[in-house]
């Protein structure tokens, strides 16, 4: 007999700062319209000198927690997902736990594979409790992240900051199926050396591999529920979440998808308007959150959707990683608690002008700190 097994808490926790693209564009003397229509981006969300990956790792799991409602005794695994670290040895868990005050009986460790690590978090917890070693026993994993460049850099447009977190138990925010599809190449496309603060990138390298892992994935998922036809898989679910570095970079995965299945442009458009570019709100008021930012936009597209109601979730991390997961919204997607939490924290936050974040930038310069 199948394990009941999914998410059975989720939330967010946004840090309390956010600069306008437009605002950093004219600090940099480029066309605003290049970062919100040839990029598709809109806010930056950042953190303030108190904040930093393990207060945004602290404060969306103490709320998933308190959500969730069980005993932290009955957490038996404590994962936490990002690129952002913060030690070469002592994991981000142990950072959380301490922060939250979380000690016990429970297996503790850190995920990296740049934003797909927090994927990866989420699917050992699920595949830990459907092998029956979890005796019961709930997860609790966190995705977190700090993306910064380099002031000046050309992702500068696309950084952020967030954090996920999910108690992985009864699938009462949503089951996540046991078959996934995964597609992985050992490659240099984005990646951040020992010693140094910011990462480097290969941009187009980058983006030829984000469009061949969807492809990949999708064809997959294809082949195995709906006999090869890729338009047939977008139609089949509600919305089709993405990893999203920057609105555009989704864009152009979908438009390679329909190129290598022969769509005509006004399918794709159709799929892409309806099906996935609907799924980035969230991702447009927060900026790239790395690890986070796959499940930024299925926590936006479950909030609100009506029991049953079927997702696909694509993630990708450079080196590069991808796997495509499927899920199904449980009862509690309906309330959608965690939407209230993402508003107040965007609500609550302070606006900074882009003289503020130049001299921020200026006596701050690491991401990690
Ligand atoms: N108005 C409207 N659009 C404009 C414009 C303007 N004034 N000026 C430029 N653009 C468009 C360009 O045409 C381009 O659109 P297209 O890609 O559809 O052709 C887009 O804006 C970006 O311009 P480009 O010159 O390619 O940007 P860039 O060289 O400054 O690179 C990034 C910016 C973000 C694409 C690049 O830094 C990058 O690839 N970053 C990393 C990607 C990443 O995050 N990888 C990790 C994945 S996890």
């Amino acid at each position: 007999m199948r394990m009941r097994t999914g998410i059975a808490s989720l939330a967010i926790q946004l840090p309390s700062r956010v600069l306008d693209v437009r605002d950093l564009a004219t600090l940099r003397g480029i066309d605003p319209d290049k970062f919100t229509k040839g990029l598709g981006c809109g806010e930056i969300a950042l953190c303030s000198d108190d904040e930093n990956v393990v207060t945004l790792a602290a404060g969306a799991a103490k709320r998933a927690i308190a959500r969730w409602g069980g005993d932290v005794k009955d957490i038996g695994l404590v994962v936490v997902g990002s690129e952002t670290a913060q030690d070469m040895s002592r994991p981000l868990s142990a950072f959380m736990a301490e922060a939250i005050g979380l000690e016990g009986a429970y297996r503790s460790y850190e995920t990296k594979h740049a934003c797909y690590g927090g994927t990866v978090a989420l699917r050992q917890a699920l595949e830990w409790r459907a092998s029956g070693a979890a005796r019961g026993k709930a997860a609790l994993v966190v995705a977190s992240d700090v993306a910064l460049y380099a002031p000046k850099d050309p992702g500068e447009p696309t950084q952020g900051a967030g954090a996920v977190a999910f108690v992985v138990e009864e699938p009462t925010v949503a089951s996540v199926d046991l078959e996934s599809y995964a597609w992985s190449e050992p490659v240099f496309d984005f990646w951040r050396p020992v010693g140094e603060s910011f990462p480097r990138v290969d941009g187009p390298l980058s983006l030829d591999c984000y469009n061949r892992g969807a492809l990949r994935c999708f064809q997959q998922l294809a082949d195995a529920r709906f006999g090869g036809d890729l338009e047939a898989t977008f139609e089949h679910f509600a919305a089709s979440c993405f990893h999203v570095p920057f609105p555009k970079m989704v864009k152009k995965a979908v438009r390679h998808i329909g190129e290598q299945a022969g769509w005509d442009e006004a399918t794709t458009a159709r799929l892409y308007g309806t099906k996935v570019d609907p799924t980035m709100g969230w991702n447009r008021q927060v900026g790239n959150s790395y690890t986070a930012a796959l499940w930024m936009s299925v926590a936006s597209v479950l909030a609100g959707a009506d029991e049953g109601t079927e997702l696909a979730a694509f993630s990708y991390g450079s080196g590069f990683g991808t796997e495509l997961l499927t899920l199904r919204a449980g009862p509690a997607a309906k309330e959608g608690a965690w939407a209230a939490e993402f508003e107040a924290d965007v609500a609550d936050r302070e606006r900074i002008d882009a003289s503020t974040y130049e001299a921020w930038r200026t006596v701050r310069p690491v991401a990690a700190e």
